[in-house]
């Protein structure tokens, strides 16, 4: 998890190779991966929307690495479908004006169906380990708030009445809605009181069963058994926002891990003097003298290059002061981006050593 464009999806993905590679069962589940990553991962083109779990093949045949890519669009429909008992109840409920605004209401349809979905692969238990990629911080959020948002539409007394529960709720509920809806079809016609109709028939079982869902997927994060790896850049805006991020996440009962400082810029080390360079050099070749312009950029360059590595001290040092009981982990920026499975796989390797090394500082 993190702020946008930070690396999330490509260390996602590296940590699952790792895994895998060393023989585990893992399945990465990923959001929006660029081109070049979803082409390494096998997961591009049509094939790779709506929430089917794919199969990546390893460089050395090793291991077992599943990859599930969510796209924004398709699955939530998926999810729909999955639920209702036929096509056309399917694409009834889709096309619903009340699950429509019901679904704005969830906050993000994407998080929600991601949820579910989530939740269905670790209950079908087949992995070891399951790496999330998450969308950038505030989505992330309304993916983690989305049970306690069903909870509250359940808990919401006019929902209640419409979903019933149990035998007094189903008694409720018939009288609830035959009178709810001669006062609506009253109020705001025909159209409306069909929808309604149709939620009523429909959508109650099925948002109850996604209440149940999300409740157990609330326990799963919560749980031990599940943790986040936080990931910003360098930059000040990006660690703050990293920061309230983790404070998020903890308040929500999810154990932070560990932060990851992601494109450390190295330190370029001391430069020779400006002056006592061009001294050398026109000792060298009398036909420099004059034009010492040509060494602008390679100085340039390196405090350019300074700036970043001082940079990438302060966002380390940052974490490791506001959160000093969590490990703080980091990687260079690395020239080409890693995005293929070599690369990604050697990135994993890094991320994993440093996750499960000693406790005490961590590099
Ligand atoms: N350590 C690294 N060195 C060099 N390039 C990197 C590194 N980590 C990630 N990148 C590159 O940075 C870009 C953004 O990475 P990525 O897509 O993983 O970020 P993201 O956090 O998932 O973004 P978004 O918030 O848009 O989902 C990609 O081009 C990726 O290849
Ligand atoms: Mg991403």
């Amino acid at each position: 998890m993190g702020p946008g464009g930070v690396g999330k999806t490509t260390c996602a993905a590296a940590l699952a190779l790792a895994k895998a590679a060393r023989g585990s069962r893992v399945v990465v589940v990923t959001i929006d991966p660029s081109y070049r990553l979803a082409q390494a991962l096998g997961i591009e083109g049509e094939g790779g929307v709506s929430g089917a779990v794919r199969s990546v093949q390893l460089p050395d045949g090793g291991g077992a690495l599943d990859a599930l890519l969510l796209d924004s669009s398709a699955v939530f429909d998926a999810v729909v479908r999955a639920g209702a008992k036929t096509e056309q109840a399917a694409s009834a409920m889709l096309e619903n004006s009340i699950y429509q605004a019901t679904s704005r209401y969830l906050g993000g349809a994407l998080e929600y169906a991601a949820m579910a979905r989530l939740q269905m692969l670790y209950e079908e238990g087949a992995h070891d380990l399951i790496v999330l990629d998450t969308p950038p911080a505030a989505n992330a959020l309304e993916f983690l708030e989305a049970p306690s948002r069903v909870r509250a539409l359940i808990d919401n007394p006019a929902a209640k009445v419409v979903l019933g529960g149990g035998r007094v709720g189903g008694r409720l509920l018939g009288l609830g809605a035959a009178t709810l809806m001669k006062v609506l079809g009253r109020m705001g016609g025909g159209e409306f009181v069909r929808d309604l109709a149709g939620f009523l028939s429909e959508f109650s079982g099925m948002i109850e069963d996604f209440h149940r869902r999300g409740a157990r997927f609330e326990r799963a994060l919560q749980s031990p058994s599940s943790s986040a790896l936080v990931v910003t850049s360098s930059a000040t805006f990006s660690v703050q926002e990293t920061i309230e991020f983790a404070d998020a996440l903890r308040r929500f009962g999810v154990q932070v891990r560990a932060t990851l400082v992601n494109r450390v810029t190295p330190d370029p080390g001391p430069l020779i003097d400006r002056a006592e360079l061009e001294a050398m050099l026109s000792s060298r070749d009398p036909a420099r003298v004059g034009a010492p312009d040509d060494l602008e950029w390679a100085y340039e360059a390196h405090r350019q290059s300074a700036e970043a590595h001082g940079r990438s001290l302060d966002a380390i040092a940052r974490l490791d002061e506001r959160f000093p009981d969590v490990k703080n982990i980091r990687v260079e920026r690395r020239d080409p981006a890693p995005e293929d499975l070599g690369a990604l796989l050697a990135l994993g390797r890094v991320l994993w050593d440093q996750l499960e090394g000693a406790d005490e500082g961590a590099q």
